[in-house]
């Protein structure tokens, strides 16, 4: 099967709605869509429906929330549910990212009930696994990264496990300039397509990687054939260096 080809953009807690429409409308004049890429986006929640609309009709730019809360409603105030999330027009959800983990002290058990949650409101889950700086230091990447999947991702079925995609961002390198060397992270990428496939996965899954990925190394990063795609943090809040990404 050839390779999905995906561009992410995490805008985090930035770009409300009426940017969120101006950002979109100046991306769809420039961008230049090709067979097997896609672009996703994931926006603060209040701009999801604005990020949805400005897409609609296309499948090969989707929108997700950035977290979910696992239980489907009710008293939870101020958390946002898979199903919520769905009816305001996202068809995905990013789980356990690094600053969800290390900012809000999501654990690995929390990453299992979210990605279940979204997995039953029909959306598609993006889990984040990595490692931060003393965990590699001490040679424990492999050990960690495994039991992140274990837990995310333990006991899916293989429909379950085909619509999960995976995003290795080592902590070390999200917002701080510094990434990972594509050999490195490809080392990464194959010991979680390792994992999978011991886990009952039958597809091939997309695996990203994150981290200070900027328009001047993405395409060293996408010359890895293990790399099938980013997660962009800061060099997707603005129109032209997203395209110059996604481009
Ligand atoms: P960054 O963020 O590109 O700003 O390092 C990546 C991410 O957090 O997904």
């Amino acid at each position: 099967m050839s390779r999905r080809l995906v561009f992410a953009a995490n805008w985090k807690m930035n770009i409300g709605p009426d940017d969120a429409r101006r950002f979109c409308e100046a991306f769809l004049a420039s961008y230049r869509a090709r067979p097997g890429v896609e672009t996703w986006f994931f926006p603060a929640s209040v701009s999801v429906p604005a990020v949805a609309q400005a897409l609609r009709g296309r499948t090969d730019l989707r929108v997700g929330v950035q977290d979910v809360y696992w239980e489907r409603a009710g008293a939870f105030t101020g958390a946002l549910s898979a199903d919520l999330a769905r009816s305001a027009g996202a068809t995905m959800a990013l789980v356990g990212h690094s600053e969800r983990r290390h900012v809000f002290g999501e654990t690995d058990e929390m990453t299992g009930k979210k990605v279940r949650s979204v997995l039953a409101a029909g959306l598609a889950p993006v889990l984040c696994v990595g490692e931060t700086l003393d965990q590699r230091q001490r040679g424990e990447t492999a050990a960690l990264i495994r039991r992140q999947l274990e837990a995310g991702l333990g006991g899916l079925d293989p429909a379950g496990l085909a619509s999960v995609t995976i995003a290795y961002e080592p902590v070390w390198a999200v917002g701080t300039g510094h990434n990972a060397t594509p050999a490195d992270a490809a080392a990464v990428h194959r010991d979680i397509r390792g994992w999978l496939a011991t886990h009952g996965s039958v597809a091939r899954a997309t695996v990203l990687y994150g981290g200070s990925v900027r328009r001047d190394n993405v395409q060293q990063l996408l010359a890895e054939p293990e790399i099938d795609g980013v997660l962009v943090g800061g060099a997707s809040l603005k129109v032209q260096d997203w395209l110059a990404i996604t481009g």
